[in-house]
């Protein structure tokens, strides 16, 4: 008998065939929102879960569902799987790297163009019908070529951002990162490792790229805030909670940074109102990593981690290789 497995998201339709030839299938086509009482119900007697960052994998759960052996994300973030629980439990995280660098890093760079140059807020201005007179101070914005970018968090998007940054865009690159880069790397990247406090002070445009997780919550807070130009960007790629979203919209009603972009939000998808009612953000939802080809590539790679672990006891992109070692 196959093995059962829950596709507990809609996902391209070929992804579900090439599943059924290994499980039986379970699916979530019409992406009804599940409570975690639903997702647990809906997990008994599955072997396996295709995830994305909305289902919270934790002790309760896994205690809940004996049966399951593997949760495949399709996201590279995995701050919805409590990974030591799992490997407790003896389930293995799968998540979905590289396949959506590039992606995710050219959505960055255009988040921070489209705030930066006020594109969006111009945008509706057009289509309300109020562009009478072209002005010499309309939508003027903040510059981006030959400016400097902060990026905090630098792992592989934060280093494609870098890249752009510096090789296309002839901007000074510092970053913050828990573990300073090897020299060759911060080369590669054009990019000097400061501190915190120097990157929100010296930058002219914030990028986050960190993951979520207890420590990195409100990273950029009202004190963070006070210490960037009136001038600056914030652009958040990252995660919602990286940002006190209040705090943010305090500080860009204020004056105390010009803009920000965001694609991710506390609680999302509800978006505080704060942030809805104000003209100087750009709001996107969660779509960096939103070409074509490069879901259909995060969707692959979570469907083969199932298929290769289900069926060889073998993953792609493991999490937890504890959990490998302790079946082999
Ligand atoms: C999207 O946010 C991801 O983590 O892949």
């Amino acid at each position: 008998m196959k093995p059962s497995i829950l596709v507990a998201c809609a996902v391209f339709p070929e992804i579900l065939d090439k599943l059924a030839n290994h499980f039986e299938v379970s699916a979530n086509q019409s992406d009804e929102v599940w409570t975690t009482a639903d997702l647990a119900t809906r997990l008994q007697g599955a072997s396996g879960a295709l995830t994305t960052g909305s289902e919270r994998i934790d002790a309760a759960l896994l205690a809940a569902c004996p049966g399951l052996k593997i949760c495949a994300n399709m996201a590279v973030g995995f701050n919805n799987f409590d990974v030591p629980a799992m490997t407790a439990a003896g389930v293995l995280a799968t998540n979905t790297p590289d396949v959506l660098t590039e992606t995710t890093a050219d959505f960055g760079f255009a988040l921070l163009m489209t705030t930066a140059r006020r594109m969006a807020e111009s945008e509706h201005f057009l289509r309300a019908g109020l562009w009478h007179r072209w002005r010499y101070d309309m939508f003027a914005g903040a510059e981006v070529y030959g400016s400097t970018l902060g990026i905090l968090g630098m792992g592989r998007i934060g280093q494609g951002i870098a890249k752009r940054a510096a090789h296309g865009f002839g901007m000074s690159v510092v970053y913050h990162n828990r573990n300073r880069l090897d020299a060759v790397t911060e080369s590669a990247c054009a990019a000097r490792w400061v501190s915190k406090a120097e990157l929100l002070a010296t930058c002219d445009h914030l990028m986050l790229v960190l993951p979520y997780s207890p420590e990195s919550h409100h990273t950029i807070g009202a004190a963070e805030l006070a210490l960037m130009k009136p001038t600056a960007t914030l652009v958040n790629i990252a995660r919602g909670g990286i940002v006190d979203d209040v705090a943010l919209a305090a500080a860009l009603r204020q004056g105390t940074i010009a803009a920000a972009g965001l694609d991710v939000f506390e609680g999302e998808p509800t978006v505080h109102a704060d942030l809805l009612a104000l003209s100087n953000v750009v709001l996107t939802p969660h779509i960096a990593s939103a070409t074509r080809s490069t879901r259909w590539a995060m969707a692959e790679l979570a469907a083969d981690n199932l298929i290769v672990y289900l069926t060889e006891g073998k993953a792609l992109t493991p999490l937890n290789p504890q959990v490998l070692a302790s079946k082999a």
